[in-house]
């Protein structure tokens, strides 16, 4: 049994996974991933034979081959990692975080355990589902949407938002009562953004996470409700005005009010402060747009509408 903590604390990064690879026992045909997204996504990279390190993998120098099967058990409600061909990991030189999609890496298995997830400490299970929450968001106004794809984010939305509006009549404290909606919309926003993708929000969350250690539901969920308000000014007319209509059916207000409701409804259940409050600089923000426009074009793809390096920098000036 290896225990990710005694590589280290937090989200992956390569120097870790590379020296988890390293202790991995010979003769190991199974790998059984038990944990969160950290977890199920450095398993991602011990299916591979062969030597090679994380960093030259996630450049593209090497070609390595799966010669491990792999399951995956999540302890939390987010990420849907289990249901995902894509393993997201900090390179360290590269001071940013990555996502590579390869199919080798779907897990070949994966078990849901309610009981794993009722235990979580509170922000864990704030910051994984929001992550969720907004998995189902960016992939159903992706451009690579379809009606199955839809049809999950939607159902995730339903599990999710409902919960959470559970969670506003009976306390924040009460989520538990409803851990299996939350396991069970990460999963299916999983498979919604498995295929169809996420977008701005997850790319500009992106540098927080790798320089500030942001945790990721957390990072995602500062850009989030900006992001939208972009998308919505840009191109007010599109996939976003269906997305409206889904969420004001689901928390019950008229469409023109739904992305401020949900908004409020997060503020609920996590409340985030400024980027300058977890030290974030203001000559940081260029940084970051750039970093953003070199590095995370594969999520950039996803966006509802194009966002330029001003868009960007907009986006975090309001945050921070
Ligand atoms: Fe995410």
């Amino acid at each position: 049994m290896l225990f990710q903590e005694r590589y280290g604390k937090g989200e992956p990064n390569d120097e870790m996974i590379d020296a988890i690879r390293a202790d991995m026992p010979a003769g190991i045909e199974t790998i059984l991933a038990v944990g969160g997204g950290t977890v199920i996504d450095i398993a991602k990279l011990m299916v591979f034979g062969g030597e090679f390190t994380v960093d030259e993998f996630y450049r593209g120098l090497v070609k390595a081959e799966k010669v491990r099967e792999l399951v995956a058990v999540p302890t939390t409600c987010g990420t849907g990692s289990e249901m995902t061909n894509v393993a997201v990991t900090a390179l360290l030189k590269q001071n940013t975080k990555k996502g590579l999609a390869l199919d080798s890496m779907y897990p070949d298995r994966a078990v849901l355990i309610p009981e794993l997830v009722s235990t979580l400490p509170y922000k864990f299970f704030a910051t994984s589902s929001i992550d969720a929450m907004i998995h189902a968001v960016e992939s159903y106004v992706s451009p690579k949407a379809n009606c199955f794809t839809e049809m999950f984010s939607k159902h995730a939305l339903e599990k999710i938002l409902g919960g959470y509006r559970y969670m506003q009549k009976a306390g924040n404290e009460a989520w538990s009562d409803r851990a299996e909606d939350f396991l069970v919309g990460s999963n299916y926003a999983g498979i919604a953004f498995g295929n169809a993708g996420v977008g701005a929000v997850h790319a500009l969350s992106y540098p927080l996470g790798g320089m500030y250690h942001i945790p990721h539901g957390e990072s995602n969920m500062l850009m989030f409700s900006e992001v939208f308000r972009t998308y919505k000014a840009k191109q007010p007319e599109g996939k976003i005005e269906l997305l409206e209509q889904m969420l004001g059916e689901i928390l019950e207000v008229p469409a023109a009010d739904a992305l401020a409701e949900l908004d409020a409804l997060l503020n609920h259940v996590l409340h985030c402060g400024k980027l300058h409050e977890y030290g974030v600089k203001e000559e940081d923000l260029p940084v970051f747009a750039k970093s953003v426009i070199e590095g995370q074009q594969r999520l950039l793809n996803n966006n509802y509408t194009p966002l330029s390096y001003e868009d960007m920098m907009a986006i975090y000036r309001a945050r921070f």
